[in-house]
């Protein structure tokens, strides 16, 4: 005979639930799919929040009394999987219970330090306004290798799933599509004749592991792809910074400084690199920068004052520009980038001769090493040595 356990609700929460995580994966890979991204958050959100609601009012087999059990009760059960012979119980047993609890707690944890990161870094969504970049900052800390967590808890999921069908000869999968399953004493006569893993023709264990082994392979997937590659040099866009209302916005490049600070011995230094002190020592210094007289009218030196002010290393949202500020000691303003503790840490492997290569003559020149130094980038996948 035939039981209804899932009633509609929860198989259209769980399978909606699968397709959103799935959803999330793959947008989670692109900066450009952010929106749809957080959408996708969202929904889980909402699905989780639902879930929560329906473990209280939902039927008999849906609601955590059932399937939220003491200690014991999961010992029990965990000593019978250990021994290949799982209890058969209708719904969730007391061990899967648990780690369904989890699975939403997981994902409510995920959507909520998204939320956080979406608006602190980008300034959008549910509370935007309400975090500042440095929350994001912990947020994300939290966020990613929670992912990763929920990768591998639903591999297991799926795995499980898998064994489940294989050595009780019952097939879950579409038990959560139907929403029906067997009563124990219809399962007893079906299966009582059959050893496990012969329920079905062919070779049931191979197909397990190779079931298995895709599964896992799946995931693996989903945390390497696409492969960190290059960035296209043409498409490395400017850095963001944060405006005095704290909304994230990439920097426009100012004219006047690209013009006057890039023009003679080295390139158009980007805001985001040193702290606001710094660029005011320095403007204000022109007339005596680095040995040289390089004094600018004073409207040209407002404007790009107020340029580089506006975009400093504590108004930029990049990891290199937090790094480089929190290794300066506290009252020292330094005048050179490369007088940082963090960028001679990061260059210390780095010996004079390779400085004087011809297409790098100083280590002034950060784009002959950082293809998108003028825009602010730093990112280690695109930092090329020139050979000569
Ligand atoms: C000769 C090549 C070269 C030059 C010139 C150079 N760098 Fe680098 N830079 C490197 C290398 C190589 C690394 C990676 C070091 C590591 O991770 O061990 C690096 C790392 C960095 C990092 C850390 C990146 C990160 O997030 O991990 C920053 C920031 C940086 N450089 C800034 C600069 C700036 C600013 C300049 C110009 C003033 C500059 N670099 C000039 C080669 C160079």
């Amino acid at each position: 005979m035939k039981i209804k356990v899932w009633d509609a609700p929860t198989r259209v929460f769980h399978w909606l639930l699968a397709v959103s995580y799935l959803g999330l994966f793959f947008t989670a890979q692109n900066e450009r799919l952010l929106e749809y991204h957080a959408a996708a958050g969202y929904v889980a959100l909402g699905l989780t929040v639902f879930r929560i609601f329906w473990g209280f009012t939902g039927n008999q087999y849906a609601r955590f009394s059932q399937f939220i059990k003491g200690w014991q009760a999961v010992k029990s059960d965990i000593r019978h999987m250990m021994r290949l012979r799982p209890q058969r119980l209708l719904g969730h047993n007391p061990a899967v219970g648990w780690i369904a609890l989890f699975m939403l707690a997981m994902t409510l944890a995920e959507a909520l330090t998204g939320i956080i990161i979406y608006g602190g870094e980008e300034n959008r969504g549910l509370w935007a306004g309400l975090f500042t970049y440095d929350a994001a900052v912990y947020a994300s800390a939290v966020h990613k290798p929670l992912a990763y967590a929920a990768i591998a808890v639903i591999v297991l999921h799926i795995c499980a799933a898998l064994f489940h069908d294989f050595i009780m000869r019952e097939n879950i999968i579409l038990t959560m599509i139907t929403g029906t399953e067997e009563d124990n004493e219809s399962w007893q006569n079906r299966v009582s004749h059959m050893p496990p893993f012969q329920a079905r023709g062919g070779r049931p264990l191979l197909r397990l592991f190779v079931l298995i082994a895709v599964t896992i392979s799946g995931g693996l997937a989903l945390i390497y792809l696409p492969p960190e590659g290059k960035s296209d040099i043409s498409s490395i866009k400017q850095v963001k910074v944060l405006d005095e209302r704290g909304f994230a916005r990439r920097v426009k490049p100012n004219a006047a400084w690209k013009e006057e600070c890039g023009a003679s011995c080295h390139e158009a230094f980007h805001p985001t690199i040193l702290p606001a002190a710094s660029w005011n020592r320095i403007m204000a210094n022109l007339s005596d920068h680095f040995g040289e007289n390089a004094d600018l009218p004073p409207a040209a030196k407002r404007e790009i004052s107020a340029f580089l002010v506006a975009s400093s290393a504590e108004r930029s949202t990049t990891e290199a520009s937090k790094k480089i500020l929190y290794s300066i000691e506290a009252g020292s303003i330094p005048m050179r980038v490369t007088e940082t503790p963090y960028w001679v840490d990061k260059h210390s492997g780095l010996t004079e001769d390779i400085y004087k290569r011809p297409s790098i003559v100083s280590k002034s020149n950060c784009k002959a090493c950082h293809p998108g130094s003028e825009a602010g980038s730093f990112e280690d996948r695109d930092i090329g040595i020139p050979e000569k």
